[in-house]
Order: structure tokens, then sequence, then C-alpha cells
């Protein structure tokens, strides 16, 4: 079986210009069928059938809160009940791509907030991770891909500030834990790291100056598209990938070296 003859779990892949969609669509263009798996219901609902209408592949959206146990569990049960009824391959891919910013200085965060930005990034990681990763062991091959940011690695400079660094740092250590206690099962997980991708997650709070500040430090002199960390994605969910255990695939334009 090759890999694109299962099914790609995606959360986070309903705003139509997020990496999310990016990342969904790009799978059913690559072969695998998809689910949508996203906060906002109407519009996963309308990504999966304008995916499906442009690509002709099995697209499946259901509502999912990444950072509730019960929303997450009833997701991954919606997703195994297609499977069983043959109507969707067996799951062989997650991309963990659900998250929110938090521009906020500091000392004007709130225990809330924080708590918020941890459970969405951090814990809907751990969440859905934990859902679907026994049918991937079951199977013997599975490859999981977790959404890290840049911001982790060099703490912030791009938007997110506190809460948002240390839930992607969190998200490496996820990533890398849990490559090693995988070991011969058969599924990688790795992480991506993008700086700033243009998308619309920043749209309620930034700027033209803004936006021009951020791309004039990128030595790419532009910001990625969502296009280009969906075909990271996707790469990392390849047999070709199949080595790769633990790693963050830095998406920088030059911005962050090592
Ligand atoms: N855009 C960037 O510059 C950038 C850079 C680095 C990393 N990232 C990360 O990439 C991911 C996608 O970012 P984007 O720019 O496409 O964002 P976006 O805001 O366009 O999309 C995020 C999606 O996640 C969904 N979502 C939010 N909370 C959720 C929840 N609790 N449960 C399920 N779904 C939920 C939203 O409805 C939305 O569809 C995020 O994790 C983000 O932190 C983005």
């Amino acid at each position: 079986m090759t890999s694109t003859q299962r099914t790609a779990v995606v959360t986070g892949a309903a705003a139509p210009r997020g990496i999310g969609k990016a990342t969904a669509l790009r799978y059913a263009r690559e072969g695998w069928a998809v689910v949508v798996l996203d906060l906002d219901e109407p519009a996963a609902k309308e990504t999966a059938e304008d995916i499906a209408a442009q690509t002709g592949a099995a697209v499946f959206a259901h509502a999912v809160d990444v950072s509730d146990e019960a929303s997450v569990r009833a997701a991954y049960e919606a997703v195994r009940a297609e499977v069983d009824a043959g109507r969707l391959p067996a799951v062989g891919a997650l991309a963990n791509i659900a998250g929110i910013t938090s521009p906020v200085p500091f000392l004007e965060t709130t225990l809330e907030l924080w708590n918020k930005v941890l459970a969405v990034n951090a814990t809907g990681t751990y969440l859905v991770t934990k859902a679907f990763l026994p049918d991937l062991i079951e199977a013997g091959w599975g490859r999981i891909v977790n959404m890290s940011s840049v911001s982790a690695q060099q703490g912030g400079g791009v938007f997110g500030k506190t809460p948002y660094c240390a839930a992607k740092a969190a998200i490496l250590g996820f990533t890398k834990s849990l490559a090693k206690e995988l070991g011969a099962a058969g599924v990688t997980v790795n992480a991506v790291a993008p700086s700033a991708v243009d998308t619309d997650i920043r749209v309620a709070a930034t700027s033209p100056e803004l936006e021009d500040a951020i791309t004039r430090g990128v030595p790419l002199g532009r910001q990625a598209t969502a296009d280009e960390v969906a075909g990271v994605i996707t790469w990392l969910c390849t047999d070709d990938a199949g080595y790769l255990q633990g790693t963050t695939i830095d998406i920088n334009g030059g911005s962050f070296l090592h």
C-alpha cells in the first residue's frame, strides 16, 4: 500500500487562506483521501466541498475543538466510522495545524489567555495525536507532522509573544519525545517551524507597517506562501521521508539559521 492510498487528517484546515487548507488541498492533489477538522464547522464543510470539487478526492469534514478531549474523541469516532464503512481508507497521516496566536506583551497577558494559547496549540496537538495514534501503530505505518514556529526557536520576533512561543516550544519537545518513544512502530513524528506565512492569522492585529517589518527580516525578501509550507508537510508524509524522525524542518526564508 502506498501512503496515498490512505487518509490524511488535518486540523485547523478550514480557514480559506490558511496553512491547514493548503495542506489538505495538497494531500488531496497528491492522491490522499482527506479529513478536514476545524472549530469552524460550516467553513470546514465548505473547505471539504471545495477540495473535493478541485481534486475528486474523498474529503470528510467534522467539527473539532482540539483543546477539548470530548470533542476530539467525537471527531475521531466520526472519522473511524467513515473508515469502517469503507468511505475513507485507513488513516495514515495526521497534520496538527490548528493554532492561535497571542500578540500580547507579557505583563498584559492573563492566565486565561496563557491557558487558551497553550490549550489550543500544545494540548490540542497532544489530544489529537493521542486519539489517532493507536490506529497508525496498529497499521504499522504512519506520519505525524506538528506545527511549531520560528517563534519557538528564536523567542518570538515575528508576531506571537510569550504564551505562543512557549506553546510552540512545547510542541518541539513533544515531537522529539514521541519520536523516540515510538521507536520501531513505523510511525514518524516531525515538526515544521515556519516564520511569517501569508495567511489571515495576524489579520485582527496587524498593519502594513508590521507586515513590512516582518518581511524586511527575511533574507528571501518575502513571506512564505501557505502552499510552500503545505508542500513540506505533505513531503514529510511520503515514503521518501521515512528516515526523518523527531526532526524540525525550518521554513523561514533564511531568517533564523542555527
Ligand atoms: N501564518 C503564520 O505566519 C504562521 C507562522 C508559523 C506558524 N504558524 C502556525 O500555523 C498554524 C496555521 O496558521 P494559519 O496562519 O494558517 O492560521 P489561520 O488562523 O489562518 O488558521 C487557523 C485555523 O485553526 C482553526 N482553529 C483555531 N482554534 C481551533 C481549535 N480550538 N480547534 C480546531 N481548530 C481551531 C481556525 O478555525 C482556523 O481554521 C497555526 O498553528 C500557527 O500558529 C503560522
